[in-house]
C-alpha cells in the first residue's frame, strides 16, 4: 500500500495549491480528485469559464454599443454563440491542463477517483469503474470545496432551473433570463447574458445587491446595472419556481407581502454555495461537521482530529478561490513545522461585472455596526483623464480611515479595472499604510490609479487636487 507524508482531497485552488507548497517542503505528497479534470469549481466551472465568458461578452457588448463613438465601424457584426463556448472550453482546458503539469513537476501523486476516510489516516479511493485502492498518509487535507445551494420551493432540474454550472454552457442565448440572487454569481451571470441580448431580470431577496460588499459599491452598481437594462425586483422573496414546457414561472413575494409573478426562458439560482462533505466519510475519520455543513476548524485549521486539517470552501470563512489557496500554504507550512500567518481582513473581494466593484477590509456598515470612529475620502471616476478617454466614467474610490492614527480601515472602488488596482489597496493595508502615505505616493498618469491617490488626498485632509 502507498504511504505518504501529506495527501489532499479534493484539486480546487485551495487542495492543488496545498499539494504544491508540501511537495515544495520535502513531504511526499498525493492529492485525489473524483473527476477527470483537475482544477476543482474554479478551473472547470467557477472563476476561469465565468471570466472567459465575461471577457468575451464584453467585446461583443463594446462592438455593438461603443464602437461607433471611437469611430471604429461593426456593420455586419453578429454573434457566434458556439464560437464564444468553444473558446470558453479551450481557455479551460489549458488552464486544467496546467494544473497536470504542475503535479508533475511537482513530483505530486494524482488519484482520480472518491476519496473516503476509513480511518484517520487511511483512505480509500474509488475509481469510476468501481475499482478502489487504499493509500494510508500521515496527515491529511480536506479540500472538497462547495456546491449550489437552492430555496425551499425551487427544484433545480438543470434544463430550465439551472445554476451557475448550466448557466456556463447553456446551447442558446436565452431571450429572458430569470436570475434569483443579485450576489456575486448573479450578477456575473446576468450581465454575461444580458451583454448578449438576453433580457435579465434579477429577484433579490434583501433591499440591496451584492450585500457582503460595502454599501456604496452596492447603490452605485445598481445604478449602472439598471443603466445597462438588467430590470431588479429588490426585497422579493422566491416562494416557487416551476418549469412549463420551454418557460419557466416564477412566483415571489414583494415587500408588501402581494404575489408578484415571472416568466423567463431559464431561471439561475445563484443563492450562495455550501460546504461539500458528501462522500468522504468524515465520521470514519472521527470527524463531523458544523450546523451549517462546514468542516470545523481551530485557528491552524486543523480540525477536531489531530493530522487533518481542512482549507478552503468546506470551512469557514469567504468562499473564494485566492482564501483557498492562501489557506491551503498555510496550512502545507504549519505542518511543516513554520509559523506562517493570515489576515483574513486584507483577503480582497472582486465583482467581475463592467464596471467592475473590489473591497478590502472594513465595510463603512461594519464600522458603524462596531461603533467604530472613521473618516472616508473619496474621488469619482468621472473626474479622471484616463476615465473621460477611455469613455469608462462610471465608479469611484473610497478609503475608510482611522480619524486619529488616520491608518486605512477599509477600501472600495467601482470602475474600470478595479479588479487590478484593488491589489495596491491590499498592500496598503497589510503593511498598515496612513491615507496620508497614500497620497503621497506617486501615481502615474493618465491612469485609473490616481483615483486612489486623489480618495487618499480626500480621506487625509479633504484636499483632492482634481475635484
Ligand atoms: P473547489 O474548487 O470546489 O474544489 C474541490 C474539489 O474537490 C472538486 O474538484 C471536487 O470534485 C473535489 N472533491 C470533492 N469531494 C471529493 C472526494 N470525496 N474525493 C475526491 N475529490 C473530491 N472565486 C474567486 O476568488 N474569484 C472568482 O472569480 C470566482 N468566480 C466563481 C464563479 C463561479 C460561477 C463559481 C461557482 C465560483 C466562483 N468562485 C470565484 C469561487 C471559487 O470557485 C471557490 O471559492 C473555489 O473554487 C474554492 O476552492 P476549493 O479548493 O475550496 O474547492
Ligand atoms: P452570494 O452569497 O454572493 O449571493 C447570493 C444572493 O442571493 C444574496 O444577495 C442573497 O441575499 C440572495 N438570496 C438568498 N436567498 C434568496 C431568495 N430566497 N430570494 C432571492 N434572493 C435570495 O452567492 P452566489 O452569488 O451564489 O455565489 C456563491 C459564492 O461563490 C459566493 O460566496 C462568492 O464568494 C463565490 N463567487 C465569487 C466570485 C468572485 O469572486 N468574483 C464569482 C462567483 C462566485
Amino acid at each position: 500500500m502507498s504511504k505518504f507524508d501529506a495527501t489532499v482531497i479534493g484539486s480546487g485552488p485551495g487542495g492543488y495549491v496545498a499539494a504544491i507548497r508540501c511537495a515544495q517542503l520535502g513531504m511526499k505528497t498525493a492529492i485525489i480528485e473524483r473527476y477527470p479534470t483537475l482544477g476543482g469549481t474554479c478551473l472547470n466551472v467557477g472563476c476561469i469559464p465565468s471570466k472567459a465568458l465575461l471577457d468575451s461578452s464584453e467585446h461583443y457588448h463594446n462592438a455593438l454599443k461603443h464602437f461607433g463613438k471611437h469611430g471604429i465601424e461593426t456593420d455586419g457584426l453578429s454573434l457566434n454563440w458556439p464560437s464564444m463556448l468553444a473558446r470558453k472550453d479551450e481557455v479551460v482546458s489549458q488552464t486544467c491542463t496546467g494544473v497536470e503539469y504542475l503535479m508533475k513537476k511537482n513530483e505530486i501523486e494524482v488519484f482520480h477517483g472518491n476519496g473516503a476516510f476509513l480511518s484517520s489516516q487511511s483512505i480509500q479511493i474509488t475509481r469510476d469503474d468501481g475499482t478502489q485502492i487504499q493509500i494510508e498518509s500521515e496527515k491529511v487535507i480536506i479540500a472538497t470545496g462547495s456546491k449550489p445551494s437552492s430555496i425551499p420551493g425551487v427544484e433545480i432540474d438543470k434544463q430550465r432551473i439551472i445554476t451557475s454550472t448550466e448557466a456556463l454552457k447553456l446551447k442558446e442565448v436565452p431571450k429572458s433570463l430569470l436570475v434569483i440572487g443579485g450576489g456575486i454569481i448573479g450578477l456575473e451571470l446576468g450581465s454575461v447574458y444580458s451583454r448578449l441580448g438576453s433580457e435579465v431580470q434579477v429577484v433579490e431577496y434583501l433591499d440591496c445587491l451584492i450585500p457582503s460588499m460595502d454599501g456604496s459599491l452596492s447603490k452605485e452598481m445598481l445604478r449602472t446595472l439598471k443603466k445597462q437594462g438588467i430590470k431588479f425586483f429588490l426585497s422579493h422573496a422566491v416562494q416557487e419556481v416551476k418549469s412549463s414546457q420551454n418557460k419557466v414561472l416564477i412566483s415571489a413575494l414583494n415587500k408588501k407581502e402581494e404575489k408578484v409573478e415571472f416568466e423567463a426562458d431559464y431561471c439561475l439560482v445563484a443563492v450562495g454555495r455550501h460546504p461539500y462533505t458528501e462522500g468522504l466519510n468524515l465520521e470514519a475519520a472521527g470527524l463531523k461537521v458544523d450546523e451549517r455543513g462546514r468542516v470545523p476548524v481551530d485557528e491552524n485549521l486543523q480540525t477536531t482530529v489531530q493530522g487533518i486539517y481542512a482549507i478552503g470552501d468546506v470551512v469557514k470563512g469567504a468562499m473564494l478561490a485566492h482564501k483557498a489557496e492562501e489557506e491551503g500554504v498555510f496550512v502545507a507550512e504549519t505542518m511543516a513545522g513554520e509559523k506562517p500567518h493570515m489576515n483574513y481582513r486584507n483577503i480582497p473581494s472582486v465583482l467581475y461585472t463592467w464596471p467592475e466593484a473590489a473591497g478590502v477590509g472594513y465595510t463603512e456598515e461594519e464600522l458603524i455596526s462596531e461603533e467604530r470612529d472613521y473618516k472616508s475620502g473619496s474621488f469619482p471616476f468621472r473626474a479622471l483623464g484616463r476615465a473621460r478617454a477611455a469613455m469608462e466614467t462610471d465608479g469611484l474610490v473610497k478609503i475608510l480611515a482611522d480619524p486619529v492614527t488616520d491608518e486605512i480601515l477599509g477600501i472600495h472602488m467601482m470602475g474600470a479595472r478595479v479588479a487590478d488596482l484593488i491589489a495596491e489597496a491590499v498592500v496598503a493595508l497589510e503593511f498598515r499604510a496612513s491615507t496620508e502615505d497614500l497620497a503621497r505616493i506617486s501615481h502615474a498618469h493618465p491612469t485609473f490609479a490616481e483615483a486612489v491617490k486623489e480618495a487618499a488626498l480626500d480621506a487625509t485632509a479633504k484636499r483632492p487636487l482634481h475635484l
